[in-house]
C-alpha cells in the first residue's frame, strides 16, 4: 500500500517511521532525507535546496515532485509498499500525486502542541552513521556515538517556528484530497504509545 504520514515538524514521523518499517516491512521515503543527502552531496538540486531548508521554508514543489514520482514507480516500492514521510506538503503537491493516478490508502496526521514540538525540535540529534534520530533528554544518545551526532540546521527555535506555521498555513489545503483515509493520530504520548495508534490503523489496512 501506499502511506503517507504527515504532521508538524518534530512531530516524530521519522520516529514513528523507523518502527513501522521494522514491523511491517514498507519503504521509507523522506523527502526532507533525500534533500539533506542531496545537501550533503553538494548536488545541483541540495545547492538549490539548502537555502529554502536553513530558513525552514518549503523548497518549491518543481524540485521535488517529479524526483517523488519516480521513486514511487520503482520495484521495492510496488513490492513492499510505502510509507511516504514529507510529502505532499503543500496543496499542489497533493494535486500532483492525484494527476499521476497514486493512490493513498491511508494518511496518517499525527499531531502535537506548538510549544512541545519546539521542545522536541531543538533537542533532537541525529546520527549520520546509523540514522538513529535521538533526543537530548527523551531519547539520550549512548555515549560512544556522541561525538558524531549532528544538530540540524533548521533544528532552531526561529526555524522551528518559521516551519511550524507553514505547515499549520498548508494542512488544511492537503487533508481534504485524502479525507476518506485520514486517521487522526495523537502523537503526544511515549513513542510506543503513539506507535500503538498508528498499528492500530495500519493493521485495519491489511
Ligand atoms: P522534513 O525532514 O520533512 O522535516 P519536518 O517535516 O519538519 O519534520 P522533522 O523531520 O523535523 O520531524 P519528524 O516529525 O520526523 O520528527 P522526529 O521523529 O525526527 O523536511 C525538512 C525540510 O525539507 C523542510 O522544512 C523543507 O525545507 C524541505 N522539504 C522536505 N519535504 C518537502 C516537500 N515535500 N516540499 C517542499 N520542501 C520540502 O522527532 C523529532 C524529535 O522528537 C526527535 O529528537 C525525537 O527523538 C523526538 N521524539 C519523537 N517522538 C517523540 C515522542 N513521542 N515523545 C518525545 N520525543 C519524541
Ligand atoms: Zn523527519
Amino acid at each position: 500500500p501506499l502511506v503517507v504520514i504527515a504532521g508538524p515538524p518534530a512531530a516524530g514521523k521519522g520516529t514513528q517511521c523507523e518502527k513501522i518499517k521494522a514491523k511491517y516491512g514498507y519503504v521509507h521515503i523522506s523527502t526532507g532525507d533525500i534533500l539533506r543527502e542531496n545537501v550533503k552531496n553538494g548536488t545541483e538540486l541540495g545547492k538549490k535546496a539548502e537555502g529554502f531548508m536553513k530558513a525552514g521554508a518549503l523548497v518549491p514543489s518543481e524540485l521535488i515532485v517529479d524526483l517523488v514520482k519516480d521513486r514511487l514507480g520503482q520495484d521495492d516500492v510496488k513490492e513492499k509498499g510505502c510509507l511516504l514521510d514529507g510529502f505532499p506538503r503543500a496543496p499542489d503537491q497533493a494535486q500532483a500525486m492525484v494527476d499521476a493516478g497514486l493512490k493513498v490508502e491511508k494518511f496518517l496526521l499525527i499531531d502535537v502542541p506548538d510549544e512541545e514540538l519546539v521542545v522536541r525540535g531543538c533537542g533532537r540529534r541525529l546520527d549520520p552513521e546509523t540514522g538513529e534520530i535521538y533526543h537530548l533528554k527523551f531519547k539520550p544518545p549512548p555515549a560512544e556515538v556522541v561525538d558524531r551526532l549532528v544538530h540540524r540546521s533548521d533544528d532552531q527555535e526561529e526555524a522551528i517556528r518559521n516551519r511550524l506555521k507553514i505547515y499549520r498555513d498548508q494542512v488544511n489545503g492537503i487533508v481534504p484530497f485524502f479525507k476518506d483515509v485520514v486517521s487522526e493520530i495523537d502523537g503526544t504520548g511515549k513513542p510506543d504509545d503513539v506507535f500503538g495508534l498508528v498499528g492500530a490503523s495500519l493493521d485495519a489496512l491489511k
